[in-house]
């Protein structure tokens, strides 16, 4: 079946997570890249711990709690930083490649989508920031059903919101542990894989590995 639509992940796929520490790196200092790290894995484990005990707290929520993790964790980081980081993370940069591989696919005609776990405000924020808003058709956010990915309820949203058959939907995702939750809820996963990561999740492969989202429109899926 041939891929009708295009659904995206937002952070970590088009949108940069590290950005925000890029911005105040000199004032960092040189746990800057650990910080960012940590404040990435803290949050990510947040939204798995609470959806496995049944519980929510909005992304925005467990974005502040992990920075504060993250912050605790390296001294060497200035806590005054922190309004600052969380200022950059609404607007976070999108990469390079995410515009013109929205617009290609919107010059094919195809539909396209996010789908993430960010609470609709921060979307909302980022998407403007980037000026993504007109190449996209739906920003869909988890917070309509209270449960992080990689949870099948969520890829369904996406399932509903187009109109399609999973197998119509191609979901593509930077984070592999996502992708995976794509290709069990049926979608065609694409897994964008940036940084060279070692393959993973090989009983739910994605349709294609990409380097980054240049020439995802060209991809016969
Ligand atoms: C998201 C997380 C996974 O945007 O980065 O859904």
């Amino acid at each position: 079946m041939p891929v009708r639509a295009f659904v995206f992940d937002a952070y970590g796929t088009l949108f940069d997570v590290h950005a925000a520490i890029s911005r105040h790196r000199a004032a960092a200092g040189p746990d800057a890249d650990g910080l960012s790290e940590i404040w990435r894995a803290k949050q990510l484990e947040y939204t798995w711990t609470l959806t496995l005990m049944g519980r929510y707290e909005e992304f925005w929520t467990l974005t502040e709690r992990a920075l504060d993790f993250a912050l605790a964790r390296f001294p060497s980081v200035n806590p005054k930083l922190k309004p600052k980081l969380l200022d950059s993370y609404r607007e976070l940069d999108a990469f390079p490649d995410a515009r013109s591989a929205l617009a290609e696919l919107k010059a094919k005609g195809l539909p396209t989508a996010i789908l993430s776990n960010g609470a609709p405000a921060m979307l909302a924020s980022a998407v403007s920031a980037a000026g993504l808003g007109p190449l996209l058709d739906h920003v869909l956010s988890v917070d309509a059903i209270r449960i992080y990915k990689p949870r099948r309820e969520v890829y369904e949203l996406a399932t509903r919101a187009l109109a399609l058959p999973p197998a119509e939907i191609g979901f593509v995702s930077s984070n592999r542990w996502d992708a995976a939750g794509g290709a069990a809820a049926g979608m065609k996963a694409l897994w964008v894989n940036r940084g060279g990561a070692p393959a993973e999740y090989a009983e739910l492969a994605p349709a294609a590995t990409i380097k980054n989202l240049s020439g995802l429109a060209a991809l016969s899926l």
